[in-house]
């Protein structure tokens, strides 16, 4: 029964689901949709017939999503371009378990999403781990060493999680160029205003980039989306399991996608302006390290990580302890909440300060 003993070893994703008012853990949307968008959705809903499979190749979903991303980002995209997941974790699991040798190794910088960590250990994938530097940015010369156990596929978080920081698109490109199959996870990209990975992604047999809605408001429909070039992406979806976005999710996403785009970039501008005045004001907290942030959550580091998220949760407020990672020693993850979910957080942060 070598399975269990293998299914024992193995580390699961974890998630917080400790109590509190205040959330401000898992890096979603700060704001539910409208309640005109939700009766639009309603409306939807009522015309599914619940007893059929979904569209299986959700064609009218992806015409959407391209003319989404061409709003979004001013890149033409065609349906063809698209390969959609339940959730982009379950792009990460495809593509981990089909692009290149199986026997070859997965790279990817440490500190960094666990997923790739995760679904390698699980499909039994070999890994390339490598240290991101004190800024959390890549050395290329530590990626030069990485990429001598010869890895076939890489992934770059860019904006990272959990440090918040773009990743240097050099370090990218210089994978890309040494013919890696190359993984541009830009999850957080709606929050920076660093240039994307998509342009070269159709253009280049080795790239795809990965995107969500869970982080612009639609965590809840579980809706990724890989985009690469159109034979590239038709191979990877070969590999997709059948059916696995439902039908509730392609008619929630349809209506949100294009009637509620300008929703969605009302709360990504909140969030960015919001995020800036948060750290701002948390710079001014003695002992408290702050780090620069793409994305809709923010890193800092305080003198001792446990005290601080055993007593922020005392104080009705929940934020993702990172110390156990490498090089994440007493760093805290915070979401950018609402305004005064926020200020709940700066408040809680100063009076554990002041404890200390
Ligand atoms: C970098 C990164 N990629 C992918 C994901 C997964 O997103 P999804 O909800 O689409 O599975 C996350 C979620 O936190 C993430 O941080």
């Amino acid at each position: 029964m070598d399975f269990l003993i293998r299914l024992r070893e193995l580390k699961a994703y974890k998630t917080e689901t400790t109590p509190c008012k205040v959330r401000l853990s898992s890096n979603e949307s700060p704001f539910d949709l409208s309640e005109e968008l939700k009766d639009k959705i309603l409306e939807e809903i009522r015309k599914i017939n619940f007893q059929k499979y979904p569209d299986p190749t959700a064609r009218a979903l992806k015409e959407v999503l391209a003319d989404f991303i061409e709003e979004m980002d001013g890149v033409v995209v065609s349906p063809e371009n698209l390969v959609l997941g339940n959730g982009s974790d379950e792009l990460i699991h495809m593509l981990i378990s089909v692009v290149g040798d199986l026997d070859k190794p997965v790279l990817y910088p440490v500190p960094t999403f666990p997923m790739y960590q995760v679904s390698s250990d699980i499909l039994r994938r070999p890994k390339v781990e490598f240290f991101l530097n004190e800024d959390f940015d890549i050395y290329i010369s530590d990626l030069d060493m990485a990429l001598y156990e010869n890895p076939q596929i890489a992934f770059f978080a860019s904006p990272n999680n959990p440090t918040g920081n773009s990743l240097n698109p050099e370090a990218i490109r210089y994978t890309i160029d040494r013919g890696i199959f190359t993984v541009i996870d830009e999850a957080y990209i709606h929050f920076s205003d660093r240039k994307s990975f998509l342009k070269l992604a159709l253009e280049m047999d080795n790239v795809v980039v990965l995107r969500t809605m869970s982080k612009i408001g639609l965590a809840s429909i579980r809706l990724g989306y890989l985009v690469a070039k159109k034979e590239i992406a038709q191979l990877l979806d070969k590999a997709r399991l059948p059916f696995n976005i439902t039908y509730p999710t392609q008619a929630v996403a349809k209506v949100v996608l294009t009637e509620g785009i300008e929703e969605i970039k009302k709360q990504i501008e909140f969030v960015k302006f919001e995020r800036e005045r948060v750290l701002t004001t948390l710079k001014e907290i003695d002992k408290v390290k702050i780090y620069p942030s793409d994305a809709n959550f923010y890193l800092i580091k305080v003198p001792d990580a446990d005290f601080f998220h055993k007593n922020l949760i005392r104080m009705d407020v929940l934020v993702r302890n990172m110390s156990h990672l490498p090089k994440m020693e007493n760093c805290l993850r915070v979401s950018v909440g609402k305004r005064e979910d926020n200020n709940a957080f700066i408040q809680a942060l100063k009076d554990v300060v002041s404890e200390l």
